[in-house]
């Protein structure tokens, strides 16, 4: 498996621009501890991290046209802002290009943009590692997500997505929302709640 790692970081190094790939490493060893700490496979955190972006570089009509090609569904918020796409083509490339077969990679990889409602752990420790690697630019609660996420990854989904929702919403406006990441949102705020 270490490898296989190698030969990814290799071949993605060679592929994406620089910062995205400073980006990648970042969220590659982000994920890997998140998942030391919370009991899940870190060679495959570490594999879904370094893949996670790699259909990131993609215009907008590449990725239209890739998901028409391989009948990916595409949803309305998807139609509307098509780079949410990169992260449902990233899967499929990761399966057909780089060779991965392991779903819970390929899901990891699926859901880091929108998250969605009942991600499993390494869904929710590649979604956070997304948003709090170190390379990351600092924006009020990053801190406080940081840390968290290395005691409850429940907690730090809700933070991370009701920090996601207000980016969103001021960049973007409220109608660009995807309404899986909104749905995403409203579960973790019930579950935390109740685990308060
Ligand atoms: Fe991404
Ligand atoms: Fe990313």
């Amino acid at each position: 498996m270490q490898k296989k790692l190698l030969e990814l970081e290799k071949q993605l190094h060679s592929t994406l621009k620089e910062s995205r790939f400073i980006h990648t490493q970042g969220v590659r060893y982000t994920a890997a501890a998140l998942a030391m700490c919370h009991g899940q496979n870190i060679i495959h955190a570490q594999i879904a991290g370094i893949l996670h972006d790699c259909a990131k570089g993609f215009s907008d009509e590449k990725l239209l046209e890739i998901c028409e090609e391989q009948q990916i569904e595409i949803s309305t918020a998807e139609l509307e802002a098509p780079y949410l796409l990169h992260a449902k083509v990233g899967a499929y490339l990761a399966e057909q290009q780089y060779g991965i077969k392991e779903q819970e990679i390929l899901s990891g990889i699926r859901y880091h943009t929108t998250g969605k409602a009942g991600m499993t752990p390494l869904e929710q420790i590649i979604f956070i590692a997304d948003y709090i690697e170190p390379n990351r630019r600092e924006i009020p609660g990053l801190e406080e997500c940081r840390r968290i996420a290395f005691e409850d990854l429940d907690k730090a989904t809700y933070y991370s997505l009701e920090n996601t929702l207000l980016y969103l919403k001021e960049t973007k406006g409220e109608d660009k929302i995807d309404p899986v990441t909104k749905e995403a949102y409203f579960y973790y705020k019930e579950l935390y709640k109740e685990g308060e």
